[in-house]
């Protein structure tokens, strides 16, 4: 049974998939993947020519992600995407990065950047959902969270489009140039 805290089920991930525009044979990275069930998508969407990263801080969850993934094309990581990672040099072409960037610090947003450049290809997407910086029913605490503007100003990376998601949702995509 998957738990609540995850964002499954919050919003229609359907115009999502649309905007990302994956191929086969794509390696994507699922940064905070959680309980990885935006991962298990992917895996399908990229074929067995693709692999997705899906990595997270907890150990549990990525326990319970190695036993559901067993002999596909998901390898999932216990690490921290604001550090140093074993993943290779310019191998990602797509990191999709949900519900994830409230919690981290100023330190922790250079991390992320330093450690995304370094793993993604020239003119990789980065697709961050975040939830809207108003009142809603779920979510952190809306001093935690970035509105689309303060987003890309706390990021280096090329903006590019910006997505509704939902009632309480966006992504923003940059990419890597
Ligand atoms: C609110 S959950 C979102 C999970 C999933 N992306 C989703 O949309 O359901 C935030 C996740 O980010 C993970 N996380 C927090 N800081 C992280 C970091 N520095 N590196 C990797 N994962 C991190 C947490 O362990 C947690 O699983």
């Amino acid at each position: 049974m998957r738990k609540r805290r995850f964002s499954e089920g919050l919003f229609d991930i359907e115009p999502i998939i649309k905007e990302l525009n994956i191929s086969c044979g794509q390696t994507i990275l699922d940064a905070g993947c959680g309980n990885g069930y935006m991962s298990q998508i992917f895996s399908k969407l990229v074929g067995s020519q693709g692999k997705v990263y899906a990595l997270d801080t907890e150990k549990p969850f990525i326990d319970d992600l190695k036993k559901e993934t067993k002999n596909t094309n998901i390898i999932p990581l216990v690490a921290d995407i604001t550090k140093k990672t074993e993943l290779e040099d310019s191998s990602i072409d797509l990191v999709y990065l949900s519900t994830v960037f409230h919690i981290f610090s100023k330190g922790q947003i250079a991390g992320f950047e330093n450690e995304i450049r370094r793993v993604c290809k020239k003119n990789a997407v980065i697709a961050i959902l975040n939830i809207e910086k108003e009142d809603t029913p779920f979510g952190p605490p809306v001093e935690m969270r970035s509105s689309p503007e303060e987003l890309i100003q706390k990021l280096s990376f090329s903006s590019d489009r910006l997505i509704e998601v939902d009632k309480h949702f966006y992504l923003q995509l940059f990419n890597n140039i």
